[in-house]
């Protein structure tokens, strides 16, 4: 089994210019990129992962590490602009975005000003990886729902609108609980199931997808715990049909106010023979399987999608020995898509066919 070359006809985008200004400790930098692997090395605190940060903000909008995006201005300015000339298949384009202390936000594409961000998600489309996620056996459930969920908008652009229509309807339904309002509990109860469990199918879909890439992913790269498994979770007991869970609860659900069953409750169980893998799992094993779930992620978004996605993997090596760093680097190579790594330690990289930059502190 090899998922070493991607035979599909998917376009490779990269970026090959990437220009910061006043972006968290950077005045102004600029890094000639590399299609293929780029290695960030530098000391703590030199911005290894400030540039990888930018990198998402721009294809994102958001950050990985604050949720008050004006933390990365530069302290003592006023905005910060990020900007990337890309190699879209030959076909040259620009991005950029800036933020002002206000939180105003200007997003451009072709020197174009331009109001949705999803246009430079589409055109970068970017896969981080940061220390959060290596903790994806370990963080709570909503974290492992958040990250199925923005596969499947991925995956399936009219997702969105689903979703939002369900999470709505939610809305209702618990204020209704909250004030006994059970004449028309029935109605919207009625509408609820019928569209959380089209969302739960649609959850469920792109869900196999990652099950089966995971699997063979595990076996190829962790075949010492290949056992390790991904279960679905759709938030309500499996023995039960929603409608009839929430006949059942209706006591409770009175009770409380709220819903106690349904799509808010969706898992992503990491289980090994029987044992959820945080419970047993070491620190390096439970980040190699974070990895591993992350990498199928990649391969699912890229196969449903025209474009490689964007890999930027942060802090990748730490807490790996040295044969699983050189195992999962080894892999990663073999990937078409642009990467950008960050690491303390330079000389794992060394002698590899890669872009190396040394981040200096300022
Ligand atoms: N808004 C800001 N203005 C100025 N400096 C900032 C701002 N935000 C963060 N910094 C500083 O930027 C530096 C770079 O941080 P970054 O997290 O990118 O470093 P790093 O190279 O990834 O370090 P590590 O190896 O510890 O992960 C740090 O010294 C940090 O204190
Ligand atoms: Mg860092």
């Amino acid at each position: 089994m090899s998922f070493g070359c991607d035979a599909s006809s998917n376009l490779v985008v990269s970026i090959t210019t990437l220009k910061l200004s006043a972006f968290r400790c950077f005045e102004q930098a600029d890094f000639q990129l590399s299609p293929g692997i780029n290695v960030l090395s530098g000391p703590n605190g030199s911005g290894k992962t400030s540039v990888l940060e930018a990198v998402n903000f721009l294809s994102t909008g958001k950050s990985f590490r604050t949720a008050k995006p004006k933390n990365m201005i530069k302290k003592g300015s006023d905005a910060f602009s990020v900007f990337a000339q890309l190699s879209d298949n030959g076909q040259q384009q620009t991005l950029g975005c800036q933020l002002d202390k206000s939180s105003k936000k200007t997003l451009k594409h072709n020197q174009h000003n331009i109001k949705k961000q999803t246009v430079l998600a589409a055109t970068l489309p970017t896969l981080s990886i940061d220390p959060h996620s290596y903790l994806f056996c370990d963080n709570t459930p909503q974290y492992r729902r958040s990250f199925l969920d923005w596969m499947v908008f991925h995956v399936k652009h009219d997702y969105i609108l689903l979703w939002r229509q369900v999470v709505k309807l939610q809305k209702h339904i618990n204020h209704l609980l909250k004030h006994k309002k059970l004449d028309e509990l029935k109605v919207w109860l009625a509408q609820y199931v019928k569209l959380a469990e089209q969302l739960n199918e649609e959850r469920y879909s792109v869900f196999s997808m990652l099950q089966k890439v995971f699997n063979q992913l595990m076996y190829q790269l962790m075949p010492n715990l290949s056992d390790t498994q991904l279960n679905y979770q759709p938030g309500w007991s499996s023995e039960l049909s929603l409608s009839d869970t929430l006949l059942k609860d209706m006591e409770g659900n009175l009770q409380y106010g709220q819903l106690r069953n349904g799509i808010h409750r969706m898992d992503i169980q990491v289980k090994s023979s029987g044992h959820f893998i945080k419970d047993i799992y070491s620190r390096g094993q439970k980040k190699m399987t974070a990895l591993i779930c992350y990498l199928s992620c990649l391969k699912v978004m890229d196969n449903s999608s025209d474009h490689h996605s964007l890999l930027c993997l942060d802090d990748f090596d730490a807490e790996l020995d040295g044969s699983n760093a050189h195992f999962f680097f080894d892999y990663i190579k073999t990937l078409p898509n642009q990467i950008l790594i960050s690491t303390v330690d330079n000389q794992r990289y060394e002698n590899k066919e890669v872009k190396m930059f040394h981040v200096k502190q300022l």
